[in-house]
């Protein structure tokens, strides 16, 4: 049946084939050569570019679509009607949803009478590839992180070995300052073989460690005084007294205080005030990380805690990823909660059992 039949039918008088169209999961309209609309379904109704099917039937999609939105289309349109070729591609819209849009010919004979426009939304599966991508990723650094350290384990020991050797022929030849220098060589042999064993015993599944938050907070915040980026922050931190242990290794909630307080003093390069409020509600401890930066724009808030999204050039985008993913590794949670005026982060942990 050609097109134009077709939507007549769905416009004006419904039937199986109109009821399809319109349960179809996608969004689609089709139009003629002269670019008018003939067929609009109900999913392309919704959303915050849908608009109701009456209003637009018969139109020229120069008046049902917003000027940019005719300005991208026509052309694209128009090449699919002279070429005969579909056309797809996946776009942002507004509200940050992706969708793949696909331009298909309706034929009548060989001439293409119309053509068919088709948008699915593929926020969610792309999101979920992104983050299949990514947890990929961080596993196998992960495993290459612990298969270094294991490896260095060996020259470390020779070299610490070779140090002293190299002091005892010093010595020999009246050269007593080498001592200095062999102190010097295994302090910092010393250094190396503790990191490897706190790599290793983080990669070890172990009985859950607990964590003074005040603490940890305040080992964060004395790191950040010297940072240039908090030269115009002012840091407020406010801890409920006999707040209990969390449970959580006290580095893991040293990198996930780290990272949130880097991206309040990020969103106030003209300066603000940086708050760390702890408090123990609902049987947990929780922990408000707030800024008075412009907070996260409602469009960008599912998308802030996806591995690699990131509003800064320099930014790699996984700070909030990995912050969560260590939080809800250890049974916490961390998310973004909207306020009237900047951005406030929020921790949440698992109280240690008393006692
Ligand atoms: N306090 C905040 N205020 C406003 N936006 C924020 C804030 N924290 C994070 N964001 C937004 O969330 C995005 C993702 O943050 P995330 O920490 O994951 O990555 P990043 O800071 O961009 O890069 P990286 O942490 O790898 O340096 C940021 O690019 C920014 O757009
Ligand atoms: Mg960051």
């Amino acid at each position: 049946m050609p097109v134009g039949a077709a939507s007549r039918g769905v416009a004006e008088t419904g039937g199986p084939l109109a009821a399809t169209i319109d349960a179809l999961p996608v969004g689609l309209y089709v139009v003629d050569r002269r670019l008018r609309v003939v067929l609009w379904n109900r999913a392309r109704e919704r959303g915050t570019l849908g608009q109701p099917r009456e209003r637009v039937l018969g139109r020229h999609l120069r008046e049902v679509l917003a000027p940019e939105g005719f300005r991208a289309t026509a052309p694209l349109l128009r090449r699919v009607f002279a070429s005969g070729r579909p056309h797809e591609e996946t776009r942002e819209t507004v509200g940050a949803r992706l969708y793949h849009v696909r331009r298909l010919p309706v034929r009548e004979g060989r001439r293409v009478t119309h053509v068919l426009s088709w948008f699915e939304d593929v926020t969610e599966r792309r999101a979920l590839e992104m983050r299949v991508i990514a947890t990929d990723r961080l596993t196998f650094m992960g495993q290459l992180v612990v298969g270094v350290a294991h490896e260095i384990a060996n020259p470390l020991a020779g070299i610490a070995g070779a140090a002293q050797a190299l002091f005892s022929l010093a010595a020999r030849e009246g050269r007593p300052e080498a001592r200095e220098f062999r102190d010097l060589l295994q302090g910092e042999v010393a250094r190396c073989e503790r990191l490897v064993r706190s790599l290793l015993d983080a990669a070890r599944p172990s009985t859950m460690p607990t964590t003074v938050v005040a603490e940890a907070v305040g080992t964060v915040l004395r790191l950040l005084e010297r940072h240039p980026a908090f030269a115009r922050v002012k840091v407020v931190c406010r801890m409920e007294r006999d707040l209990p242990r969390a449970r959580i290794e006290p580095d893991a909630l040293k990198q996930v205080v780290l990272a949130l307080a880097v991206n309040a003093a990020r969103a106030m390069p003209a300066g603000g005030t940086l708050t760390l409020r702890g408090a123990s509600a609902g049987g947990r401890v929780v922990l408000d990380v707030l800024d008075t930066g412009p907070g996260v724009a409602p469009a960008l808030r599912s998308r802030i805690f996806q591995p690699y999204f990131t509003t800064h050039p320099e930014g790699t985008g996984l700070g909030l990823a990995i912050a969560r993913a260590l939080l809800r590794g250890q049974g916490g949670d961390l998310e973004y909660r909207p306020r009237a005026r900047g951005a406030c982060f929020r921790v949440r942990l698992r109280p240690a059992r008393r006692g």
